[in-house]
């Protein structure tokens, strides 16, 4: 933290970029924060009517008087879908290119426009005709595919909500996401290929559908990827390239209130259970249409890519709907970094001419590592010159690993957005400009233009610059979630909570603010929420899967600093069969690890297990969690642990296995 605080390379943007940017300078920027200030309503009015197109116009922008259950444009209708295919194809972008996709194994399929309208059609008058409406939920468990993003687009365009429930999640955490939602239909691939390995997923539907409170799944379309064999059952099952065999190229989008979910996602919070977060239409494609243009300074002939999965916000967000909505030609891929080889981003740079590049800290960081001492697959052994701007979302980004970026991927030439956003915001939150902004490795900087993000204290008041604090956002804003699905109570106790006076946006993470250029740094989460290679996990959640097994009769879950994955999920475990040692700790370790994999997924498996008689308590009872954390850094414990019921045990628990 200090030496962040302390970090004063000043990159500012390059001229070359400043010519032509959609916001070229501070003043560009100030004049739009100062637009927004002084009349909130008329800045957001102005830019829904100039982005998006309105079926229905708007007669009112922001309703605020069930707050925090705020509407925006709610009388106005559109269609999400229409927005980013139909638009582009009547402007005469039919025959751009709107997704070029590599395959795993390198095999790259382009779709144009007006294919990819043509392509949503179909499936959408198919799921229609399976009798799907509007403001039904359907479940997309797919890979990265054209076919996934075409599945969400047909969801839009009938008005159906979908919940994209990532590739790596299990049968168990599929099921309870498709009980929350209440989904009528399932849409999944046979299998998906990722580093060469064919991998399950029409098995993990079938099995999550056994799983009980899943009975109102009437439909389950399967794309066939790999040609694996897979059981189809007769009147519930059916392949995808069946069902849209011989429907029209054409179809009339639902033209939904703005306020319409679009969809639900779910991710991660403070207790054991996911959270659904519901956007809207109108509020959430307008700004991912602005920062398309803003942030990425999206240009006509920008080939874009976004590294991300169709299962996080990021997906959604930056490859579903915003890069389609501004016309513009996007990469899709379908497998790993570091297939065939750790140099295969920059292979993929190199061979589709990228102009602008979005991807993670965790995956920067790998490839710094992994390129470390194997010139081939080192960014420079490759041409990256397309290259004019570059991103990073989803955690953190230690300047070491900017300054990598910045000069061996970007060539010293591109600015780099450090967007910090979550799933709950929609889109960027806080972000430089990057023909505006002088950018400080580490700091996210500024908020964009209409964001009124701050720090606060416990009690709800300002912090004054240089001071550590709790990240906020004063005002509502258009993309912001709506409601979390099915609990609004949660809703409101989790982002808007009493403590901090009820009207106050709680992001979640801890904020500071530089002195002199009151440029925000995120110092990480305050909650039970850890960042795992930019992948949201709960505490909560890990635990009581943890105590669901068996063997366990107490667990709990902290996270530590990990130099690749950002923070590593260490876990303290007390048996119910007494303290395991030798090789019988090693093995149990390992099945516990496999077990959380099985429940939740492969990303929620501990990197570290350790084994107590029983963990550090107060008198009280409480898990000291703050001695834990310490423990887990290997660090000395140097607080008082005279509260401690049982001083003895931190002792065994400092062997990791
Ligand atoms: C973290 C991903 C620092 C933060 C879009 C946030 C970041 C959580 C940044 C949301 C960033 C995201 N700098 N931290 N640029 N971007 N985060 O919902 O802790 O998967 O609350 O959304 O990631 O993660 P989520």
């Amino acid at each position: 933290m200090e030496a962040l605080m302390q970090e004063n390379r000043v990159f500012h943007p390059p001229a070359d970029f400043v010519k032509g940017a959609a916001i070229p300078s501070m003043e560009a920027y100030n004049k739009l924060c100062a637009e927004a200030e002084k009349d909130y309503d008329g800045f957001w009015a102005r830019l829904a009517n100039e982005n998006i197109y309105w079926k229905k116009p708007f007669t009112k922008v922001l309703d605020e008087s069930k707050a925090p259950f705020y509407k925006w444009f709610e009388d106005g209708t559109t269609n999400a879908s229409y927005n980013c295919l139909d638009i582009n194809v009547e402007k005469g972008l039919g025959n751009k290119t709107a997704i070029i996709f590599e395959a795993d194994d390198g095999t790259v399929s382009n779709v144009t426009y007006q294919e990819m309208l043509e392509r949503v059609c179909k499936m959408a008058n198919a799921l229609r005709k399976m009798g799907i409406k509007s403001g039904d939920r359907v479940i997309i468990y797919m890979s990265m595919s054209i076919e996934g993003i075409v599945a969400m687009q047909a969801c839009a365009r009938i008005g159906a909500i979908h919940s994209v429930v990532f590739g790596g999640f299990s049968a168990k955490s599929l099921q309870e996401r498709i009980v929350d939602v209440g989904a009528c239909a399932v849409i999944t691939g046979d299998e998906q290929l990722r580093g060469g390995k064919p991998l399950p997923l029409k098995v993990i539907v079938d099995e999550a559908l056994t799983l009980g409170g899943c009975e109102k799944i009437k439909n389950v379309i399967v794309y066939k990827r790999t040609g694996g064999n897979v059981a189809m059952t007769a009147g519930r099952d059916s392949w995808m390239h069946d069902v849209v065999a011989n429907e029209s190229t054409t179809c009339e989008p639902e033209w939904v209130s703005a306020e319409h979910p679009l969809f639900i996602l779910y991710t991660s919070g403070s207790t054991g259970k996911p959270k659904g977060v519901q956007h809207s239409t109108g509020g959430y494609l307008l700004w991912a249409i602005l920062t398309m243009k803003w942030t990425f300074d999206i240009k006509p002939e920008d080939i874009f890519w976004c590294t991300a999965d169709i299962g996080w916000v990021t997906g959604h967000s930056y490859i579903t709907y915003g890069p389609l909505a501004v016309g513009a030609t996007e990469i899709v891929f379908e497998g790993v970094p570091t297939f065939p080889n750790a140099g295969r981003f920059w292979h993929m740079i190199q061979k589709h001419k990228a102009t602008i590049f979005y991807t993670a800290p965790t995956a920067i960081r790998s490839l710094i590592k992994a390129s470390s001492n194997d010139e081939a697959v080192h960014p420079k052994s490759y041409d990256l010159s397309s290259l004019r701007l570059l991103g990073s979302v989803g955690e953190p980004i230690n300047p070491e690993a900017w300054m990598w970026y910045y000069e061996n991927v970007g060539g010293s030439r591109c600015p780099i957005a450090d967007t910090f956003w979550q799933t709950e915001t929609g889109g960027h939150m806080i972000s430089p400009l990057p023909g505006a902004t002088p950018m400080i490795p580490g700091s996210c900087t500024l908020p964009l233009p209409g964001i009124m993000a701050a720090i606060v204290d416990e009690a709800g008041a300002d912090v004054p610059n240089g001071q550590g604090g709790i990240l906020v956002v004063k005002r509502p804003w258009p993309s912001m979630i709506r409601n979390i699905w099915n609990d609004p109570d949660r809703f409101v106790k989790s982002y808007f909570p009493e403590e901090l006076g009820g009207t106050l946006y709680l992001a979640g993470d801890g904020a500071i603010r530089n002195k002199d250029t009151a440029y925000f740094t995120i110092t990480g989460r305050i909650d039970d929420v850890l960042n795992v290679s930019g992948h949201r996990m709960g505490t909560m959640e890990i635990e009581s899967c943890l105590v669901a097994n068996p063997l366990v009769a107490e667990a709990a879950v902290v996270g530590r600093p990990d130099e690749l994955t950002g923070e590593a999920i260490c876990v303290f475990v007390v048996l119910k069969g007494g303290r395991p040692t030798g090789d019988d700790a090693k093995k149990i370790a390992t099945e516990l690890r496999n077990w959380v994999g099985k429940q939740i997924g492969p990303i929620a498996k501990p990197k570290d297990v350790r084994f107590g008689d029983n963990l550090p308590k107060t008198r009280s009872g409480k898990i000291m969690r703050r001695l834990l954390r310490v423990i887990a850094k290997g660090e000395e414990i140097t607080q008082d642990t005279s509260t401690l019921e049982n001083p003895a045990i931190l002792e065994q628990l400092k062997e990791a296995l």
